[in-house]
């Protein structure tokens, strides 16, 4: 069968990596997903465990030379009755344009008429709209003279794994977390036994991802709604067996971990949704959290060794990102007093912030915050720490 697994732009190369781990064959990357191929068992696994993909959709037809008539006749010529109890919940999203499909929502409208039309013609009955949690989430991607025509097994974006109740002002996506620490290098940092400090952690979402990833708890299992849960094709004993093993696996994993999650903050509100989070999470009990500034921040007393990673505060406006200069500034003096030796990597959408820092990047990469173009910056800090100055001596 063949799958495609959505993404943000700049994580297909990562995406592809863990698919092909996942189980996914014929793995392939193409703009913003990664196409693969497998049994249902490997999408009901990358759904479960994928820590970058957005979306999972199964394709079932490509129509050629689309309008908007064939693209009725087409979706109302399959066999949806194999998909859907009549009288279940459907939502249609449809992406794309062109010549004869000018607008999504007419799209997705002609592609909601075929599928209630069929479904009343085959049985008398028709299903109903639910664009939150429907029984069948249909997606129509339109490319060129072509339209796609697929299941959305994810049933809503994957990044939402069901832990984070409440976030600041800017809180990251958690597949861009997930991703920012797989390119920092966190899976073998958090073997040798490092520790993670993010001194200007909002609502806590690399902590809490860096310690899932750590802990080896699959980021679908606090989620309660998945789009093939209710769909026909679905086989239950399979997804549950994928459940039993990531419930095992969590539960070892956090036997394991220790408490070496360490985030900070200037803001008190947020470090409370951090907590939340966190606890959410299940893994509150390896989080230390502090409420200071930047620069009030220490090397966590036991660690000759980890990750500072952080998402600072940028944005789209030259006056909030002059504004935000000095938390670079003061994270880059942090770095140089108290981390020598430790790897570090920062996110920002602005190079002169990045250079605030101070410190020569050896790697960057390049990712998307939503819209926003964004570098990642990767540090390995000097692993001489500058000597203690001499105490003056007393006269
Ligand atoms: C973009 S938000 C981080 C969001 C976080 N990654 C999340 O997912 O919720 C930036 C955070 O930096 C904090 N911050 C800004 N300047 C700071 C400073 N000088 N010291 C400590 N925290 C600071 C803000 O309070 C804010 O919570």
């Amino acid at each position: 069968m063949h799958f495609f697994a959505a993404c943000p732009k700049g994580l297909e190369e990562l995406l592809a990596t863990e698919l092909a781990t996942l189980g996914g064959g014929e793995v392939k990357q193409t703009v913003a997903g990664v196409h693969f191929e497998g049994e249902l068992d490997t999408a009901y696994r990358v759904c479960l465990w994928s820590r970058l993909a957005s979306r999972v959709l199964m394709p079932l037809l490509k129509i050629e030379e689309i309008s908007a008539d064939r693209l009725y006749e087409s979706v109302h010529a399959m066999a949806w009755e194999t998909h859907i109890a009549a009288n279940g919940t459907i939502a249609v999203d449809a992406h794309g344009v062109n010549d004869s499909l000018r607008n999504t929502q007419f799209t997705q409208q002609r592609v909601k008429d075929a599928i209630v039309d069929r479904l009343r013609e085959v049985s008398g009955e028709r299903p109903n709209i639910d664009t939150y949690t429907p029984d069948l989430r249909v997606h129509v991607l339109v490319r060129g003279s072509m339209a796609q025509i697929a299941l959305d097994l994810s049933g809503g974006p994957l990044h939402q794994r069901g832990y984070r109740r409440n976030t600041g002002i800017a809180p990251l996506k958690e597949n861009l977390a997930a991703a920012m620490l797989l390119r920092a290098g966190w899976p073998e940092i958090a073997a040798n036994g490092g520790a993670l400090v993010d001194p200007m952690c909002g609502s806590g979402t690399l902590l809490v991802e860096a310690a899932l990833i750590a802990a080896d708890v699959a980021p679908g299992l606090l989620r309660t709604h998945f789009g093939f849960l209710r769909w026909r094709g679905h086989q239950p004993q399979i997804w549950q067996s994928l459940l039993d093993e990531a419930e095992q696996r969590a539960a070892n994993g956090r036997k394991s971990d220790s408490a070496r999650y360490f985030g900070s903050d200037r803001d008190g509100g947020v470090l409370a949704a951090a907590k939340q989070n966190a606890q959410q999470a299940g893994i509150s009990g390896f989080l230390t959290l502090h409420h200071h500034e930047v620069d009030k921040a220490h090397r966590p007393e036991g660690y000759t060794t980890g990750l500072v990673i952080t998402n600072p505060p940028y944005g789209e406006r030259l006056e909030d990102n002059r504004a935000a200069a000095p938390a670079y500034i003061a994270f880059g003096e942090l770095l140089k007093r108290e981390f020598g030796g430790w790897r570090a990597a920062l996110i920002t959408s602005d190079e002169s912030l990045a250079h605030a820092v101070g410190l020569r990047a050896d790697k960057r990469y390049a990712l998307f915050n939503g819209a926003l173009a964004c570098t990642l910056y990767r540090f390995d800090v000097f692993a001489s720490r500058p000597e203690p100055k001499p105490q003056a001596p007393l006269s």
